[in-house]
């Protein structure tokens, strides 16, 4: 690891989102609120920062969408680049630049940078075989072939893909690999393509990664540890398409770079289109090729592999960019205990909310920071968006801040009193909140961004357990000068809570600073109790939070409700009945029913389980891939359907004496087969 590297400028990208649909809370929960928070805190820091974003506008997807709603794909990326970026603006992510890979910049710069890595001998030029439609006269790409899938044998399993059981798939193992969106038949074409050779790349990724970034989270680093591990292999950065910027080639007419070759350098496009327009902020390539510029990229997990070792070779072999520092990368978030997913409609949209929930940003921003998906998947419910709305902005925040301001309201004509002596609980409860600075940016330093909002909640805590204890509305008819050095402090609480909070909850900050009357605005304030002046006049105090029905909770969670009926009446199909067998042949299978003695994980293996069934003969032992889905010990006592007359195997040194009879759907979730009503071990099912 590196010794103190001192930095005069940080650079914040975050990932691109394809504007092929609108934004949901994965994309905000994973990417973009921990990167908005991150750059405020630097910039109420004052260091100097941008913070890059835009829209990913070429990829196949984009094309699928356009073919489908008989439009270009530019109509389709224009319409969702504009409904994207006023989604981003109205939860306050705080671009410094917001463009797309569309825009001419853009173009010229990643064909210039193909073009250099060309010209320098970085590419290999290979030919393979691809499918081919020979009536449309083009090579499709993975996600524009449909088939069997070789796995679960549904139909419309894609080339990359198979949504129905969630395989990754090669367009050649398909079968029956049809022109996704004419059906017809595809045969194999020669096609020639140039390639990043990530091999030769290995041994030092290996040595820039795994030793030198031994710091960056586990989760980001286990999944390079992985790729490495696996050895790597060259990766085609062409495609035959129509949809993207043209390869910068002789005779490549009709190929065009691949998205992610191009998207990634949309960071240093949009930087440079930034600073073009800007040229108080320095040079784009002051940002992207001095050393003593910090790059962090923030992500979704499944974009680790190309920032961490595509995007870094890429730039190895031009040769004068830096890399990056680090690349937190979040899990993903669920919604009500279910994957998100654009196609089923199983998301919240942040366009919707931003109607839905008017003024509410914040409160979407605390629940997703909340429950950041920073080390593991999390899940999102509107019950626990209401109860922490409810029981922490409005009951803690809110509340404190609103009592102080109404206090002083009520005593002092909204002037900040005069402060007396301050008793050893005022210097107690002071010392408390000032020890926090110091933890908040330890915690924001390491990415830490859940942890680092519960501190500032903390904070919170902490102004109103001071006003609970020391009762100023009590105090009002004997003692006013304390009540005074009472509401003087908490003032100052307040005050220090806007700036804390203004990385996570900016418009609930703006108005707290509104209603203080507060002027400056800096991080290193935090902790002082000299923020407001004596006398010193408060604006109009208003509720920072309100709380939120049970009504709108309940309209929210009928919007899902819905979406999933409408998926079962119209999406869902089941699988394909196999071919017929005669009544002999199902008469060879002997399932029976056996009663669950023992159930135990095997050691080393995620997904097995050791279960000792009693059969009515002698117990046996059956292994089951099911540990994912059942915690061993409430499956003891149960009874099951096994097949006891499958040919006995083993699997990890244990002999397998048949197999239990499980059933999984579409979704993937897993159901064990039990009996409705129990009968002896050993009964023959008939
Ligand atoms: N569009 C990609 C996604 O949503 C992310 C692209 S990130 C970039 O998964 F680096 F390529 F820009
Ligand atoms: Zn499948």
């Amino acid at each position: 690891m590196e010794g103190e590297r001192k930095f005069k400028r940080t650079l914040v990208t975050s990932a691109l989102p394809y504007a092929n649909g609108p934004v949901h809370i994965g994309h905000l929960a994973g990417v973009y609120v921990p990167a908005d928070i991150y750059v405020r805190y630097l910039r109420l820091k004052g260091e100097n920062v941008l913070f890059i974003g835009g829209s990913d506008e070429h990829g196949v997807p984009v094309t699928i969408r356009a073919k489908k709603e008989g439009c270009t794909p530019q109509d389709v990326v224009d319409r969702y680049h504009k409904l994207i970026k006023e989604s981003f603006e109205g939860f306050g992510i705080s671009f410094d630049v917001y463009s797309r890979t569309t825009s001419p910049t853009h173009h010229k710069l990643a064909s210039d940078f193909f073009r250099k890595l060309y010209d320098d001998g970085k590419f290999v030029e290979m030919e393979s075989e691809q499918f081919y439609d020979e009536e449309a006269h083009q090579f499709l790409t993975d996600r524009n072939i449909v088939g069997e899938c070789p796995r679960c044998h549904s139909e419309g399993a894609y080339g990359d893909q198979c949504e129905k059981c969630g395989s990754t798939l090669s367009p050649e193992e398909l079968i029956n690999p049809r022109n996704a969106l004419t059906g017809n038949p595809l045969v194999k074409r020669k096609t020639s393509h140039w390639y990043l050779p990530l091999d030769q790349y290995q041994p030092w990724l290996e040595k820039w990664i795994l030793e030198e970034h031994k710091e960056w989270r586990p989760n980001v680093y286990g999944q390079c540890k992985s790729w490495l591990d696996g050895g790597l292999h060259p990766r085609a950065v062409t495609r035959d398409l129509d949809w993207g910027i043209p390869v910068p080639v002789e005779g490549a007419e009709g190929k065009v770079l691949y998205v992610w070759f191009d998207a990634p350098i949309g960071y240093i496009s949009n930087t440079k289109e930034l600073c073009d327009a800007h040229p108080e902020l320095g040079s784009w390539e002051t940002w992207w090729k001095d050393p003593e510029t910090r790059l962090i990229h923030f992500i979704g997990k499944d974009n680790i592999v190309f920032h961490c070792i595509v995007f870094p070779s890429m730039l190895k072999a031009e040769g004068s960019y830096i890399l990056p520092d680090n690349v937190p990368s979040n899990e993903f978030l669920n919604l009500e205990d279910d994957k998100i997913s654009t196609s089923r409609n199983w998301a919240v949209w942040l366009n919707e909310y931003l109607v839905d929930f008017p003024g509410k940003q914040d409160v979407l921003r605390y629940v997703l920071t909340a429950n950041a998906p920073e080390t593991k998947d999390n899940n999102f419910t509107w019950k626990d968006f209401q109860a922490r709305n409810n029981n922490e902005l409005v009951a803690i925040y809110g509340n404190f801040v609103n009592r102080a301001l109404v206090l002083t309201q009520k005593y002092f004509e909204g002037r900040v009193p005069v402060r007396g002596e301050w008793t050893d609980y005022d210097r107690q409860t002071v010392a408390e909140f000032v020890g926090v600075k110091a933890e908040v940016e330890k915690l924001l330093d390491g990415f830490k961004f859940r942890e680092a909002q519960k501190e500032a909640m903390n904070l919170a805590r902490i102004g109103n357990k001071y006003l609970a204890d020391t009762e100023p509305w009590k105090l009002a008819k004997t003692d006013m000068a304390r009540v005074g050095t009472i509401l003087n402090l908490a003032l100052q609480l307040a005050a220090n809570l806007a700036i804390a909070f203004e990385p996570f909850l900016p418009f609930s900050s703006r108005k707290l600073r509104d209603m203080l009357g507060m002027e400056s605005f800096r991080w290193d304030d935090l902790g002082s109790t000299a923020l407001l002046p004596e006398g010193h006049q408060l604006g109009k105090a208003e509720l920072l939070f309100e709380k939120i029905d049970d009504a709108a909770i309940e309209a929210q969670v009928q919007k899902l409700l819905d979406t999933k009926r409408a998926n079962k009446e119209q999406t869902y199909r089941a699988n394909p009945v196999k071919d017929t067998v005669s009544i002999d042949d199902f008469a060879k299978l002997d399932i029976r029913v056996g009663t669950v003695l023992a159930c135990e994980r095997v050691p080393k293996a995620d997904k097995l389980l050791q279960f000792t069934i009693a059969d009515g003969l002698d117990n046996r032992t059956i292994l089951s891939g099911i540990a994912q889905y059942y915690k061993p010990e409430e499956l003891v006592g149960k009874q099951v359907l096994f097949i006891a007359n499958l040919a006995p195997r083993k699997i990890r040194g244990i002999e397998s004496q048949g197999m239990l009879l499980s059933a999984v759907d579409v979704d993937g979730n897993l159901s064990l087969t039990t009996l409705e009503h129990e009968l002896k071990p050993g009964s023959e099912v008939c």
